[in-house]
């Protein structure tokens, strides 16, 4: 018998209705829809508008989703992680938050913070559970409203981001599906290139740090450009390499889409053609730590049994990773 992985069994993913698409945001900044197009790839980004909602708002109707598909009820499932930069609050976890208005009564949660890299940081969290033996069924969310923590006179970044969840089932697999390896990689000394300045202990709010704008993504572009091309690429291929995957063998590659040029990047490195190339950021934008499971979701019904899956991702921290996985079912 093959060894117990932990294979993805079901996907939701919740997106919210309002467009915010390039021509408005030339009237909103100094910015044209050529430019974002061909320097990012974005066309448009959703937006989630209403009074006190938050990114468990977004990540709610994803996890239901996902149990209506696989015919459970929420208390089956035992653990929730919640990957987000975003939180609702900053205490308590929005996992928590999350379990309460979904009805999950029976699980523990926890949120995981590793920006753009975060679902694959959860992703593997929560394979290893199951791999253990210890629990049967865990959920796993991506999920950001970043435009909670953008500011929209700030060209350089309000231009890619966009908010929405996306979340997956596990479940052990006996067939060789599932999760089967992981490289995780972080280097805090990244830090001063992506990063929220004020808000946490070393630097509280003040009124101060308000009128100075420092609760807004602060980014040097180019720099975390240049790591992200590199990051990406390199532990793709590095875990193509040590699990002796060819090109041929690959049938999708579900990148973070940060920007559509680092996307392109990744798969020249890994000697991939576009078909393979999951790309819905002209739709949906930089999501942060929802782009990966949203691809999934809006791909499912093309994947297979047995297809053999790249995620990559990078982001702030830095963070970076690439997880492999066969697909376990057909929808
Ligand atoms: O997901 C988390 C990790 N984040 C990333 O992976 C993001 C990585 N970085 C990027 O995607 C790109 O660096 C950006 C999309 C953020 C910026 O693109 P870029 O090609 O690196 O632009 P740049 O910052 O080098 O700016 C080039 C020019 C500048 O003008 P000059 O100095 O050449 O005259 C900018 O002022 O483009 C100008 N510019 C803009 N023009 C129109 C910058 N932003 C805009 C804009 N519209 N929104």
């Amino acid at each position: 018998m093959q060894k117990t992985t932990a294979a993805i069994t079901a996907v939701g993913g919740y997106l919210p209705e309002y467009r915010l698409t390039n021509k408005i945001l030339e009237t909103m900044v100094d910015t044209n829809d050529e430019w974002i197009r061909s320097r990012t790839g974005v066309e448009e980004r959703r937006i989630l508008k209403g009074e006190g909602l938050g990114s468990s708002d977004l990540a709610v109707p994803a996890v239901l989703e996902l149990c209506k598909k696989r015919g459970i009820s929420p208390d089956e499932i035992e653990c929730l992680i919640c990957a987000t930069v975003t939180p609702d609050m900053v205490f308590p976890a929005t996992a928590n938050i999350i379990c309460d208005k979904a009805g999950i009564n029976k699980a523990f949660s926890f949120d995981i913070n590793a920006a753009c890299s975060g679902f694959l940081y959860a992703l593997t969290t929560g394979a290893s559970f199951i791999e253990s033996g210890r629990y049967k069924k865990v959920v796993v969310v991506g999920v950001d409203k970043m435009s909670s923590i953008i500011d929209y006179s700030d060209r350089a970044t309000c231009i890619i981001f966009g908010d929405g969840a996306g979340a997956v089932l596990l479940e052990e697999n006996t067939e060789g599906n599932g999760v089967l390896d992981s490289i995780l990689k972080s280097d805090g000394s990244g830090r001063q290139y992506l990063h929220m300045k004020a808000g946490g202990s070393a630097k509280p709010a003040t009124v101060e740090t308000v009128l100075a704008k420092e609760h807004y993504v602060y980014q040097e572009g180019q720099a975390v450009f240049k790591f992200a091309v590199k990051g990406m690429a390199d532990v793709s291929y590095e875990l193509m390499q040590r699990n002796n995957l060819t090109a041929d063998d690959i049938t999708w590659l579900v990148p973070h889409q940060a920007n559509l040029r680092i996307i392109d990047a990744t798969a020249n490195r890994m000697g991939l053609s576009k078909e393979k190339v999951m790309i819905n950021i002209q739709k949906f934008g930089n999501t942060t730590a929802g782009t990966l499971p949203l691809c999934l979701w809006e791909w499912e019904k093309q994947l297979k049994k047995g297809d053999n899956i790249i995620l990559a991702a990078f982001g702030g921290g830095f963070t970076w990773g690439a997880t492999w996985l066969k697909w376990a079912y057909n929808s």
